[in-house]
């Protein structure tokens, strides 16, 4: 991961707004769902993505992939920090670094989170009344990955 952003990527975008300002989701949604309902969840998510057209940046095991993923949700989610136990601190704006992600790169991943959202009271137990504020934080979190204009 680079320690300085501007070293490997010259043309790098950073949105003037800088780190995003946005309550962070329910800590009740990970006690409705539980670790396995969110990982499949991420599962769906990453098997969107896959037929999306984001689909190039991703790597051909989209599982494993996902499950990456789905260990940062449990902890935003109220849950314990897999995540940091597994893969260390997220820095998920450094990890994102290595993929251009442009506005339109941002809007199909939201687009794809909002097909899983859709459905995700009825298939993850995902508590309705949480579905907006979680969608909200996707909203902003998500301005802070871009990294392309
Ligand atoms: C709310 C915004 C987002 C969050 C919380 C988020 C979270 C994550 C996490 C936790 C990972 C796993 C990091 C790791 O490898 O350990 C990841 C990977 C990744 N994300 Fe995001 N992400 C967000 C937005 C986006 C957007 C907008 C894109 C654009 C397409 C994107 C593309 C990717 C890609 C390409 C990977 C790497 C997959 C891989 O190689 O395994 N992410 N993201």
């Amino acid at each position: 991961m680079p320690t300085n952003e501007t070293d490997k990527r010259p043309d790098v975008f950073v949105p003037l707004a800088g780190p995003p300002q946005v309550a962070p989701p329910s800590q009740d949604i990970y006690a409705a769902m539980g670790e396995a309902n969110i990982f499949r969840m991420l599962e769906d998510f990453y098997r969107a993505l896959a037929q999306s057209p984001v689909h190039p940046l991703f790597p051909d095991d989209m599982v494993t992939a996902s499950q990456r993923s789905a260990a940062f949700f449990v902890g935003l989610l109220g849950g314990p920090p897999l995540y940091q136990q597994r893969y260390g601190h997220p820095a998920l704006r450094a990890r994102h670094l290595p993929f251009r992600i442009d506005d339109a790169a941002r809007q199909a991943w939201l687009d794809c989170f909002d097909a899983v959202l859709a459905k995700a009271p009825e298939l993850y137990s995902f508590p309705p009344q949480h579905v907006e504020g979680f969608r909200r934080w996707l909203h902003e979190f998500s301005r802070w990955m871009v990294n392309a204009k």
